[in-house]
């Protein structure tokens, strides 16, 4: 019952070799020990790159068209656990997972590729890794960290983007997770990585190039169906897609559904923390992995 969450503002620490709070690391050895099937989807993302829009269009596609009841009545974080998640008595990701009902199994994760429970590997499951560009990523971490009070203290801009760069945030540095899995593509086929900026530059073909993955070809009406219902708009008013039935996020600081654009770090890099953050990039992203901060 999140009604019942007296959650604290979590303190960062090593947890071999990535940062992250306790919320996500109290459940590791449960986590570890998940048993993945074949046809479970594992949705692994970087906090904040478009989890929340790609589970929203594989519900959609998966239980559009046998289960819409689902989609108004279960919010996302139940149609889609966060498996790394544990909040004593109140939310465990692992334990939801375990219990979906559906056939498959949407879940997520955070987990840079190392943390991966080793059943999805050997299950071969299909994975969906999902990357946004790292200053519109920074951003919206920056003001989602504000207002959720199981992530750390966000504290100022200036020094939050600093701790981007040194990769000291929940769930590690973001050039390592996004590297990582962009690595583990290489070896391991049944890995679909696809881009925030693609998605918002054509949805509609950003779709259609999952459901190839996945092996999908749905009705035109239902793809008018996915398309609709994933829209910013339609998201941000979607109670059970918008995270406002969680009372561990304050939206009077920042709604969940902030922005949903491209370029915002305009709004917020100076001149400076620009050029300081161009730098810096060169020296940590894999050259041959392509980002747009702006389309
Ligand atoms: P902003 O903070 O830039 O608005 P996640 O789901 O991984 O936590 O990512 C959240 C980010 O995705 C937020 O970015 C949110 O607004 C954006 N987002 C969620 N649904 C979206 C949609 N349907 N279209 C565009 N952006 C969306």
């Amino acid at each position: 019952d999140p009604e019942k969450a007296n959650v604290e503002r979590p303190e960062m620490f090593d947890f071999h070799g990535v940062t992250m709070v306790h919320y996500f690391t109290d459940n590791w050895e449960n986590v570890q020990k998940f048993q993945a099937r074949p046809d479970d989807i594992l949705i692994a993302t970087y906090p904040k790159a478009g989890t929340t829009w790609v589970s929203q269009i594989l519900d959609l596609l998966y239980f559009g068209e046998t289960n819409p009841e689902r989609q108004t009545t279960i919010p996302i974080y139940e149609r889609v656990p966060f498996m790394d998640l544990l909040i004593p008595g109140v939310f465990s990701g692992k334990d939801l997972a375990d219990n979906l009902p559906t056939t498959p199994r949407l879940i997520k994760t955070h987990f840079p590729v190392q943390f991966v429970p080793k059943s999805f590997w050997e299950q071969n499951c299909k994975i969906i890794y999902v990357a946004r560009n790292g200053k519109d990523n920074m951003v919206s971490y920056y003001h989602f960290d504000t207002m959720n009070k199981v992530q750390p203290e966000a504290g100022t801009w200036s020094s939050y983007f600093q701790r981007f760069l040194q990769g000291k945030l929940a769930f590690g540095s973001w050039y390592d997770h996004v590297n990582g899995w962009w690595k583990k593509k290489q070896t391991y086929p049944n890995l679909h990585y696809m881009f925030y900026e693609d998605l918002i530059e054509n949805t509609g073909r950003e779709i259609d190039k999952l459901c190839s993955f996945l092996g999908l070809s749905p009705s035109a009406e239902l793809k008018e169906k996915v398309l609709s219902g994933v829209q910013f708009d339609n998201m941000k008013k979607n109670q059970m897609a918008n995270y406002s039935t969680l009372p561990v996020m304050d939206f009077k600081i920042s709604p969940f559904m902030r922005k949903g654009k491209v370029s915002d770090w305009k709004n917020h890099f100076t001149v400076a923390q620009n050029e300081a953050f161009d730098e810096d990039y060169k020296t940590k992203i894999d050259p041959t992995l392509l980002f747009r901060d702006e389309i």
